[in-house]
């Protein structure tokens, strides 16, 4: 038999297995026609030639609850009715996709904060909060501010060398690199190593370019057996390679960082100027929290260095470097703007005190509503996917038309079926938002047109930071 017959083969038999084992509890919920079999709506979905293209368009036709195809006949449920995404996320009757979870496993590691789920995610949670408060981010702030200084140095420098559009994506990722850098491990870049800030560079260009064929690796990724799955983590694919060696360098560094401030702890010195340090320092002093062992924070290094300039954690296609491009697409909307770059200069020269100081950027309300307004209309996870593990209930706010004509105020999902939070479809309801939700405008802000009713995630009842116990926690 040749290589040709025999591979048409293996996707035969995987194809077959995808439409045996699929079963659905959704079929009657409206949704968009599907222009394929083999793709659905995903191509529409994944690939849209602008942000949301399809997403925005479907969410105005079917409403905050409708259904998609996804690979090979299955469906997905798409979901941005706040009652529904909160109950996805806060239930332990979801978890991570099986691809999501591999894919996790492979960037960040098996032993990362984002795959434990229940006991093991509770003790890790606790045992990193406290690098996370507020007062630990304001002792931060020094190392942004000379971070973002450095960066707008780094555009001048750029704005300077000629007329030709300038990238400023590139210098922003690792603007935001070094500033994680420094306050999760008191590094600067040199002392990460080029080799390993240029491997993960390298995963995050990879990672944000998706393919169909991306699309169809993740269709039939998801159905099949975890052994299979697990095994081909192993297979020596040039991302897969970057991947392991970025996340071997990461432990490396996560061990080499842990050690310093351990002696640092041992000899009565201050460690907490990084998040390292305080959780090292939380080892040693008698906290009645139970703290975490040195072995567990080396095994957040990646997580950590990765969370806020990628998410490797919507990974439906190892989300990347999109905090990134939060910031870019805000600096685009103010670059088509003057009168609102005016403002915002404005009051941040106006403003008492500088930047650096705490409590300066409380006083820029502008600042603040430009920050709101970009993460509500460019969240860094436009969606989040998980998979229902018990068979349960989704409950509605509003009740939705099936296509049989019934009005239902829940829906019934089975074990297996995997629903799509549409975090930036939260965004433009326009029931919470205004009737111009599909607007930019920092301006609405200041106005009670916004829905403060639902008490929604860690920020401005946004969902860009998700909710409930995986909520971001940085
Ligand atoms: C604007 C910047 C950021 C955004 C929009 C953001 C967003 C998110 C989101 C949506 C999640 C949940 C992912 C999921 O389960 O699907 C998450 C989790 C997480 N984020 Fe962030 N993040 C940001 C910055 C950061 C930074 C700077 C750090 C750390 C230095 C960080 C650390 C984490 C960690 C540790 C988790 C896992 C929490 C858990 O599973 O319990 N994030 N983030």
């Amino acid at each position: 038999m040749n290589h040709g017959i025999a591979w048409g083969a293996v996707v035969a038999l995987l194809v077959g297995y995808c439409v045996v084992r699929q079963r659905s509890s959704i079929s009657h919920i409206r949704g968009p026609p599907s222009p394929s079999w083999i793709f659905g709506n995903m191509l529409q979905f994944r690939l849209p030639s602008s942000y949301g293209d399809c997403e925005f368009k479907w969410f105005k036709i079917y409403g905050p609850v409708y259904r998609l195809k996804g690979c090979f006949g299955q469906n997905r449920l798409m979901v941005s009715d706040l009652l529904a995404c909160q109950y996805i996320l806060k239930s332990p009757h979801f978890a991570l996709s099986p691809t999501t979870d591999n894919t996790v496993r492979l960037v960040v590691g098996d032993r990362t904060i984002l795959r434990m789920r229940g006991k093991a995610h509770q003790h890790l949670r606790n045992g990193l909060n406290p690098g996370f408060t507020a007062a630990a981010a304001r002792s931060f702030q020094p190392i942004f501010d000379n971070v973002a200084q450095a960066a707008s140095f780094i555009t001048q420098e750029l704005e300077l060398s000629g007329t030709a559009p300038i990238d400023i994506v590139p210098p922003l990722g690792i603007a935001t690199f070094t500033a994680i850098a420094g306050a999760a491990l008191g590094y600067s870049l040199d002392d990460l190593g080029e080799e390993y800030v240029a491997t993960t560079q390298r995963i995050m260009v990879a990672s944000s370019t998706q393919t169909a064929g991306h699309i169809l690796a993740d269709a039939l990724g998801a159905r099949l057996p975890t052994w299979l799955l697990r095994a081909a983590l192993h297979l020596p694919t040039k991302t897969f390679n970057a991947a392991r060696k970025a996340s071997h360098l990461a432990q490396s560094l996560g061990a080499q960082a842990v050690k310093e401030k351990h002696d640092l702890v041992q000899q009565g010195l201050n460690t907490d100027g990084d998040i390292f340090g305080i959780l090292l320092d939380q080892v040693h002093s008698n906290t009645e929290r139970i703290p975490l062992t040195g072995e567990e924070i080396v095994d957040q290094t990646q997580t950590i260095m990765t969370a806020g300039q990628e998410h490797p954690l919507t990974i439906h296609h190892f989300l990347l470097s999109f905090f990134t491009k939060t910031i870019a697409f805000g600096l685009w909307e103010l670059a088509k703007d003057p009168k609102l770059q005016e403002s915002l200069r404005a009051e941040i020269h106006s403003s008492p005190g500088e930047a650096g100081q705490n409590g300066a950027y409380d006083q820029m309300p502008l600042l603040n509503a430009f920050i709101k307004e970009t993460l509500r209309f460019y969240p860094a996870e436009a969606f989040a996917e998980r998979m229902v593990v018990k068979d349960t209930i989704i409950p509605l706010s509003e009740s939705i038309t099936t296509s049989t004509g019934k009005q239902i105020s829940e829906i019934s999902v089975s074990k297996g079926q995997v629903v799509i939070v549409g975090i930036a479809s939260y965004h433009r309801l326009e029931s919470h938002w205004g009737a111009d939700a599909d607007k930019f405008r920092p301006s609405r802000w200041f106005e009670d047109t916004i829905l403060n009713a639902d008490a929604v995630g860690p920020y401005a009842n946004l969902l860009a930071f998700l909710t409930g116990p995986h909520t971001c926690l940085g």
